[in-house]
Order: C-alpha cells, then sequence, then structure tokens
C-alpha cells in the first residue's frame, strides 16, 4: 500500500524508541561513503542537530574532515568545519563505529562493470562492514543508486546475517540520492527526498530522519519504487539527450542549426522541454545509471530498447565531434594528423571539478589517435591524463591563439569566448557557448 494511504501508526517497542531518539536529536548519525553525495548529507544531518559519524574506506578524506577541511566544492570548509570543531561531525575508517550509530545512511559508489552489469561490490562490502557491528534499533538507508530490488534482496540479507530482523529489530529503506553538483540553486537541503522502506516503520522512521533535516521528503509504498524513481528520472534525461543528440548529427548534414530550432521549439508554453545536444555523456549518473535498469529489466525478460539505442547515439558523439573538428580544419586547409588541437573546459559539465566519463576523455584520446597534438585549459581541473599522457591546464588565451582549431567541450562560466575566437584560427563549439556569434572560423555543433 503505498505510504501515502497508510495511517501513521504509533510505533513501539525497538521502532518507538528509535523514533524517540530522532525526535529528540539524540540519534547518532552515521554516513557510510563520504564523497559528493555523502559528505553535503553529513552536513545537513549535523546542522540538523544530530552527532554525525562518517565512514569512509579512504584515509585520506577521513583525516581531511577530521580537520575541518572539505575536499567537496558544494561544501564550504566555512560550513563544515564549525561541526567538527565543536564534535558534532568526526569521521572513521573503523567500521567498529556502526556499533554506537542509531542510524546509517549508505552513499557508496555504484559503477558499471565494462560489460555494462552493474558493480554493487561497494555496497557488499559496506554492508558487510556494517552487519559485523549492528545493534538492534538502528536504522539502514541505501542512497546509492541501483537497480530495483537491490535493497530487498541484497542487503537485507547480509543485514540479517546475525540474526536481527529487518522491520523488528533494524530498519531498512532506499531513498535515492538526487544532489546536482555545482547547482547554486538546488542542494542536498532543498531537493525533495523519495524515501520507500522494506515496511511502513522502516519508511516512517526515514522519513522523521529526513523530515529533521531536509526540507521536503516524499514517501512511496516500497524500497522497489524508491529505487524506480532515481532510475526513471535519469534514463528519463538519458533518453532525451539522446533523441537531441541524433536530431544534433542530423541537422549537421541537413546544414540546420539545431540549437536555433531547440529554442524555438521550448517556446511552446507545453507538451515540450528543452534538452541539448552535446560531445557526450558525462557524469557518475546519466551514462550509467540507465544500464542498472537495463540489466535488471533483462532479467524480468525485457529488452530496454530505448536504452540501448540511446547509449549507442550518445557514445557515437566523442566521434561525431572529432570527424567535425577534422572537417573544420579541412575547410582551412589543414589535415586533423599533425594539427594541435586545444580542449577547452574536460570536466564533465560546467562549472564542477568532477571528471568522471567526462567526453573530453573520450575526445582528447581520438584525436591523439588521429595525430592531433592535444593541450587544454580547465580553470578546476589542474591536470588530465589521456592515453597515460599527463596533460596540465594551459592558459586558454595564448592556447587558443596557437592551436589549430579550439574545440569547446565543456562552457565554464566566466571566460571570454568571444576573445578566445578572435583569437583562435578555428572554434568547433559543442555547446553553444557562442550563441549568436556568427564566424566563418566558428562552426557548431
Ligand atoms: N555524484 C553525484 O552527482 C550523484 C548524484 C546522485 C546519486 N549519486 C549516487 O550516489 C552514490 C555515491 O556517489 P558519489 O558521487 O558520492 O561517489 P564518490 O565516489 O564521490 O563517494 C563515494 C565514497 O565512498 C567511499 N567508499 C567506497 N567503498 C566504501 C566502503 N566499502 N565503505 C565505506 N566507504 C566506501 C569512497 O572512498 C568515497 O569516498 C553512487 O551510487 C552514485 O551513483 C551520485
Amino acid at each position: 500500500m503505498p505510504i501515502a494511504e497508510n495511517p501513521v501508526a504509533e510505533l513501539t517497542g525497538v521502532a518507538g524508541e528509535l523514533a524517540a531518539k530522532i525526535r529528540n536529536k539524540t540519534a547518532r548519525a552515521g554516513i557510510v561513503g563520504l564523497g559528493y553525495v555523502g559528505l553535503p548529507l553529513a552536513v545537513e544531518l549535523g546542522h540538523a542537530g544530530f552527532e554525525v559519524v562518517g565512514l569512509d574506506v579512504h584515509e585520506g578524506k577521513v583525516a581531511e574532515i577530521n580537520r575541518g577541511s572539505s575536499y567537496i566544492q558544494d561544501v564550504p570548509t566555512s560550513q563544515m568545519a564549525p561541526l567538527v570543531a565543536s564534535g558534532k561531525l568526526t569521521a572513521t575508517t573503523d567500521f567498529a563505529a556502526v556499533a554506537t550509530l542509531d542510524t546509517i545512511n549508505i552513499c557508496v559508489p555504484t559503477p558499471l562493470r565494462k560489460t555494462k552489469d552493474p558493480d554493487m561490490s561497494y555496497i557488499v562490502s559496506a554492508c558487510e562492514g556494517i552487519a559485523k557491528h549492528l545493534k538492534a534499533g538502528t536504522l539502514v538507508i541505501l542512497e546509492s543508486t541501483t537497480y530495483p530490488g537491490t535493497t530487498d534482496e541484497l542487503v537485507r540479507p547480509i543485514l540479517e546475517r546475525g540474526g536481527l530482523r529487518v522491520g523488528h529489530e533494524i530498519f531498512l529503506c532506499f531513498s535515492p540520492e538526487r544532489v546536482d553538483p555545482g547547482n547554486p540553486k538546488f542542494q542536498t537541503k532543498n531537493i525533495p527526498k523519495v524515501v520507500g522502506g522494506s515496511t511502513p516503520a522502516c519508511a516512517q522512521l526515514a522519513v522523521m530522519l529526513y523530515s529533521n533535516a531536509l526540507d521536503h521528503v516524499v514517501p512511496v509504498g516500497s524500497t522497489q519504487v524508491a529505487e524506480m524513481v532515481k532510475l526513471l528520472e535519469n534514463t528519463f534525461r538519458m533518453i532525451n539527450i539522446g533523441l537531441v543528440n541524433e536530431l544534433a548529427m542530423m541537422c549537421g548534414r541537413m546544414g540546420i542549426d539545431v540549437w536555433e530550432v531547440i529554442d524555438a521549439a521550448a517556446t511552446k508554453p507545453f507538451g515540450f522541454m528543452p534538452f541539448y545536444p552535446g560531445p557526450g555523456l558525462g557524469g557518475h549518473c546519466i551514462p550509467i545509471d540507465p544500464f542498472y535498469l537495463s540489466w535488471k529489466s533483462k532479467q524480468a525478460g525485457i529488452e530496454a530498447r530505448f536504452i540501448e539505442l540511446a547509449g549507442y547515439v550518445n557514445g557515437q558523439m566523442p566521434h561525431f565531434v572529432v570527424d567535425r573538428i577534422a572537417a573544420a580544419l579541412n575547410e582551412h586547409a589543414k589535415p586533423l594528423k599533425g594539427s594541435h588541437v586545444h580542449i577547452m573546459g574536460v570536466a564533465y559539465k560546467r562549472d564542477i571539478d568532477d571528471m568522471r566519463e567526462s567526453p573530453a576523455i573520450d575526445v582528447a584520446h581520438l584525436l591523439m589517435r588521429a595525430g592531433s597534438k592535444v593541450t587544454y585549459s580547465d580553470p578546476f581541473v589542474p591536470k588530465f591524463v589521456v592515453e597515460s599522457v599527463e596533460l596540465l591546464h594551459q592558459d586558454p588565451i595564448t592556447s587558443a591563439a596557437e592551436a589549430d582549431c579550439v574545440v569547446v567541450i565543456t562552457d565554464h562560466k566566466g571566460i571570454d569566448y568571444r576573445e578566445i575566437l578572435d583569437r583562435a584560427k578555428v572554434v568547433f563549439d559543442t555547446r553553444n557557448a557562442l550563441k549568436g556569434v556568427k564566424s566563418e572560423k566558428l562552426f557548431r555543433l
């Protein structure tokens, strides 16, 4: 039954005791995995008044937190340091701390294997670490993005190994993380939090915990629904980006400006939402999460054909970009082989320092394989390794003047793209950073 239709029951016994601790904020909150997702959540729970213990296998991160210094761009040290100084936030690599905790949020990575199968090893190892020290009266919430069924089919049996039963002595939920690093408007605190529990009591406890720290909590009827919500959101983005990338390739052939097409379509006040093409998908989520769904749906006998197709189209984009760079250079009587191409922006999206799955890696790799000399500039990324070659950030203006072609892969703010165009011989703009500008040496995706 959807929890919204389920009248909130009075929690009794172990659940009732835990509810009281969460209500009066004497519950000790644990966060396992202190990365882009875990650290902001740890800080929000600390600001809400909970004593927070962070657990991570990375000794460097643990030491940095205990020094009061943040390594996550969205968590200013000025916000975190007072929590550390007051003893409200501590970090450790020792899972024995689990025995002192009342709530635990798991925020460990969920990458794909080379075969595009889910890599559950981080979740399994975190749960095994937790299970060894788990005590009755603990709420465990998985936040890592994963396939539907993970919480009840994989996490639950590990946590129950010691004889504690979910819904009786321990409580289990899934709550997808929606954080968007670098987004100045929406951060952990004001992004609505979806929660599904293994039992209604589990969900009730998690709703209570999050409601203390976050602005809006959205309960759903099961852990599987909560898991699927996240996959729907990211699959929606991935497929729509695949669609506009395909449109960009068609428009390229037909000599139509795809950016103008999308902007004009976006004037329709209903039934259309703009997505923009680009050099390929990047980041920890959009290129990866939909394959969790296709993997699981294959087991249920359904081929996720939209996902496979969008994955194929998006995967072609770095090749398409390099072909277009070659064509642009050709128009200026310069072959790609032996040319100097300067990449502007290598992080996977604007104004962040995250390189995970960045399309810049593929574009640089393809350019090097084609015999080009590659340089790059990115104010957020001081060095970048391609084909075992370590590249260092260069001054964009000087490099633009020296290179045969400048390719804008990530359009960080605060860069004068017009000046880049003035200095450059050829610019290939994959992000419409030079919107509205017309020039014989400017080529757009
Ligand atoms: N980064 C995002 O924008 C984002 C957004 C929404 C959801 N997610 C999802 O959230 C999850 C975490 O992502 P992230 O970006 O925070 O990853 P991350 O790599 O930044 O952080 C994960 C942390 O977990 C630690 N870790 C790994 N194994 C561990 C273990 N066994 N025990 C304790 N700690 C361990 C790592 O050392 C690291 O500090 C992933 O499932 C991801 O898909 C990420």
